[in-house]
């Protein structure tokens, strides 16, 4: 620790990071623009600027850039000093000259950066008189608007998307003061996290197309905290609502988890939740028409209650989308041993294994936010930019650990970003990809290696050998294969904090072994590597730790005639089954009961479809694939009709006398229920406060003070303010009321602060700028990483996979837009999945002789379009997934094609 003097009072710091971050750290206000605790300082806006002293006999000092200083012990500074503050306000009425004076119609207006600090550096007069410069704008996709004239050049944007993100379509052109920011030419921005533009431009030069479409001020949105569900990573998002339409979502930090960054899939594909399409009553199938028609609650109820009379015939399918307690209450409706987990047999078992192989180490599982501390990393059989998107992003920033050492040993901070990028330039640390097909962490590879999963399986069980060898060796490797699996074990072994990234998205088990073989190996060598595994979805975590069987297994026992009746929670098992499996499965059950809030091939088959709420209507827990337990709280109350699966399951056991009166009434209820029966999961409790916590006596409000409107919501049916939904959930209220200061981290429902009304506020609730959340980021985990050896390496090495005549190994690929079930419903996205198609090497492609093939899968043929790749392995087909117009395919499958 040092002391510094700031106006005159003496503080204690750590002087690890810049005096701006710093000063803000400290609580103090001081106007900043170009700096970013995520990026770094750069020192171009020249806004930070405050007085430094040379001692105390200084009087005068001299003007320095706070973002570019370092803190040093007896540090005299003054941000009030009245020379600065001309100086601050000076820069700022200076930014301003060509700024548009049209905040009022900026859809960043009321949560601007800009504004912000024009007013805390006190300019409040324009005196320049004259045109102020003007610029075209671009169309940049159906996710982004762009709007040129309300730049003020810091540049965050390009050192955001390009350093940062590795985007290569955005640049900065032309120069001194006409200098654009955007594309070579109109398009769709090409980048996975291109979104976060619009949080990290200090004004309204990019903001969310989604939300200019249903917009309304910030002070005017419903907010709450929640976590995304689109994979398995479990960004933490604030959910914004205003008249029971969802309107954006936005990054909620997480100093463990997504930090101040979240993906466009997360952030944009958020609309199917308003979907005109959205099942808001119960339906039941007609017995006169067929055809499901609405009907009441009670009609749903004594439904439910004729087929729950014959229980023991009841089975239960749940779902790696849904919450844990949803899935819970559900397992409990209908009996554990009746209860199945809502995926293919192949897709659990390997979720189990990966979960089986973090539980049980020995090696660290770190957090999302850890992983950009690796400073070699070997990419093992997962595209992650596609599966897991923001470890794409936290990987980017771990391939410049290793070169940072070079600046750090000539004692350049790591925060002073122009002085160390000058050093490292283009430098990576050593990164390996090993996986089938490109993928968009390429650049940053030392080596990458294509080849078939088994063969990376192989390569994987060749470097733990090469790092200890008393793990399985491989044979018949070829001379570089063995070369690549010597240089990626001796970079392992040399490494600092080694990273192997794995997951299950190949549906490939000994994948995952041979990257805990690696794990093991270096923990032989009294070293600690961290395993970082991907999921399939929001929750397979939280699905795996309560159920084995899966659906394959439900069919059978449902063929054997032990079931009458169904119940699917929140799953189209049309996408997780072949259909003729699926048809089986449905039309074997006297009575299909599907809870879900979107129609689909599995909610057209039922006899009852319930109306359940999607994230934003609903509370529960998810846990991610590290094993951290989040809670996601409903944004806003839904119409009667609409609830959450595990409360209408929770009814119906009530109703049929399976539980006591008001055993399951709220959300803690069922916590309780489910952390006593599952000991394992007690973690779940702690995952944000129960409904009981107050502050002051007082909820946590999901509306500002500064909500307004709110007696006209109803005014086209009455003129009186209508009594506000209570929340029996959560310490969240659905209204204004409550208290307004900072709440625990779990439960904040958005970040603001006097005078700072943009996301940048959230410097405020965090303990140092840029680190962890006041009280704890969100979050708990649900099992501790085993550091110690106890486990025996995997023995069984696969044989290598050779391309054979007229046989095609079909793997899967998985796509950023179109894979995922449920963003892929979003209009904007809708817009920019890809068509439907089959990956080939290049050779194999032009034996084909055809543009479109016929790939023969079991009994269905689909014809595909054909993209080729020149380092796609021969003998293979990549299949997206997914897709409706392939359907489901059990992949990886030996199949045929034909041109
Ligand atoms: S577009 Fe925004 S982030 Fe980029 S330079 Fe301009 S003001 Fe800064
Ligand atoms: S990385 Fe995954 S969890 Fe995070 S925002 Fe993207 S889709 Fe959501
Ligand atoms: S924030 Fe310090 S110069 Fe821009």
């Amino acid at each position: 620790m040092v002391k510094i003097n700031i106006d005159g009072k003496v503080y204690e710091v750590e002087p690890k990071n810049n005096l701006l971050q710093t000063v803000l750290s400290l609580g103090l206000d001081l106007p900043y623009f170009c700096w970013h605790p995520a990026m770094g300082s750069v020192g171009s806006c020249r806004q930070c600027a405050v007085k430094k002293y040379a001692d105390e006999n200084d009087q005068k000092g001299r003007i320095v850039m706070a973002c570019m200083e370092p803190v040093v012990d007896g540090m005299r500074i003054s941000l009030n000093d009245p020379e600065v503050k001309k100086f601050r306000e000076n820069i700022i009425e200076l930014l301003m000259t060509n700024h548009p004076h049209d905040c009022p119609v900026c859809d960043e207006g009321g949560e601007c950066h800009l504004q912000d600090m024009t007013l805390m550096s006190g300019h409040n007069y324009r005196r320049y008189e004259f045109n102020k410069r003007t610029h075209n704008n671009q169309y940049l996709g159906p996710f982004i608007n762009h709007e040129m004239n309300r730049c003020i050049a810091c540049y965050r944007c390009v050192r955001f998307y390009r350093e940062y993100a590795g985007g290569r379509d955005f640049n900065v052109f032309a120069s001194r003061n006409r200098v654009f920011f955007g594309r070579y030419e109109d398009g769709v921005l090409e980048n996975e996290f291109s979104g976060n533009l619009v949080e990290v431009c200090p004004t309204g030069v990019f903001t969310d197309k989604t939300y200019k479409k249903h917009y309304t001020r910030k002070w005017d949105l419903t907010t709450a905290p929640s976590i995304c569900h689109n994979c398995s990573l479990g960004c933490n998002i604030i959910a914004g609502e205003r008249y029971g339409t969802v309107r954006r979502i936005t990054s909620r930090y997480n100093g463990q988890v997504n930090g101040y960054f979240i993906c466009d899939r997360g952030r944009f594909g958020y609309e199917y939740v308003n979907s005109d399409k959205r099942i808001k009553q119960p339906l039941r199938r007609g017995q006169a028409s067929g055809e499901l028609e609405a009907v009441d609650i009670s009609t749903a109820f004594e439904f439910v209650k004729k087929i729950v009379n014959k229980k023991g015939r009841l089975l239960g399918i749940g779902s790696p989308k849904a919450s844990l307690e949803s899935n819970y209450a559900l397992q409990k409706l209908v009996g554990k041993e009746n209860f199945f987990a809502g995926v293919s047999q192949t897709e659990h078992r390997v979720t189990r294994k990966a979960i089986n192989i973090m539980q049980n180490g020995p090696f660290n599982v770190p957090s999302l936010r850890e992983t950009e501390k690796a400073d070699v990393v070997l990419v093992l059989g997962e595209d992650v930019t596609n599966t897991a998107p923001l470890l794409a992003l936290s990987l980017r920033q771990a391939a410049r650990v290793r070169p940072m050492e070079l600046p750090i040993s000539m004692n350049i901070p790591t925060w002073h970003e122009l002085a160390a990028m000058e050093i490292i330039q283009d430098e990576l640390g050593p990164f390996f990809v090993l996986t089938p097909s490109e993928t968009k962490l390429d650049d940053l590879a030392t080596a990458t290696y294509r080849n078939a999963p088994d063969n990376i399986a192989r390569l994987g069980f060749a470097i733990a050998h090469e790092i200890d060898p008393s793990a399985p060796g491989v044979d018949d490797l070829s001379e570089e294969e063995a070369k690549l699996a010597k240089q990626i074990a001796r970079e392992l072994l040399n490494a600092k904090k080694p990273l192997i990234v794995s997951g299950v998205s190949l549906m490939n088990e000994k994948i995952l072994e041979a990257a805990a073989n690696i794990g093991r190996a270096i923990n032989e060598k009294q070293k600690t590597a961290d395993l970082f595994f991907a999921l399939p979805e929001a929750n397979s975590f939280g699905l795996a730790m309560l159920e084995e069987k899966a659906l394959d297994d439900a069919l059978q026992a449902v063929e054997a005639g032990k079931y009458d009746a169904l119940f699917v929670l929140e799953n189209d098992l049309y996408r997780r089954m072949e259909k003729e499996r699926v048809d089986n499965l449905l039309s074997a059950a006297e009575k299909v009961v599907v809870l879900h809030y979107l129609p689909n091939e599995t909610t057209q088959k039922a006899h009852l479809v319930v109306p359940v709420g999607p994230f934003t209507e609903s509370d529960g827990t998810l846990i991610n694939n590290e094993g951290r337990a989040q809670r996601f709280f409903q944004v806003f109350s839904p119409e009667q009709t609409i609830k959450e699966s595990w409360r209408w399951l929770a009814g119906f056991m009530e109703d049929n006398g399976l539980i006591a009166e008001d055993e399951l009434n709220n959300l803690d209820d069922v916590i309780n229920a489910l952390t006593a029966e599952y000991p394992q999961l007690q973690a779940v409790k702690e995952a944000a406060p129960d409904s009981r916590f107050r502050i002051n006596g007082q909820k946590i409000p999901r509306q500002s003070h500064r909500f307004s409107g709110r007696t006209a919501i109803n005014a086209h049916v009455d003129v009186s303010e209508h009594k506000p939904p209570q929340d029996e959930d959560s310490p969240l209220s659905f209204t204004m009321e409550g208290y307004q200061g900072p709440a625990p981290s779990a439960a904040l429902s958005r970040f603001w602060y006097p005078g700072w009304n943009s996301n940048q506020a959230v410097n405020k609730f965090q303990v140092e700028v840029g680190g962890g959340l006041h009280g704890g980021d969100p979050g708990v985990r649900v099992f501790k990483a085993q550091l110690t050896n106890k486990t025996e390496y995997f023995k069984d090495v696969p044989a290598a996979f050779k391309a054979e005549k007229d046989q095609w190994l079909a793997v899967p690929i998985y796509l950023f837009y179109g894979s995922d079930e449920l963003s892929r419903l979003t209009p904007g996205v809708e817009e920019v999945i890809p068509s439907p198609f089959i990956l080939l090497n290049e050779k194999d492609a032009e034996a084909l002789k055809s543009s479109r093939v016929k790939i023969h899968i079991l009994n269905r043929t689909v014809e595909l379009e054909v993209k080729t790749s020149p380092t796609f392995p021969q003998g293979m087909a990549g299949i997206p997934i997914g897709m409706p117009e392939i359907g489901f395919v059990n992949l990886p499958i030996m199949a045929k094609i034909t041109g």
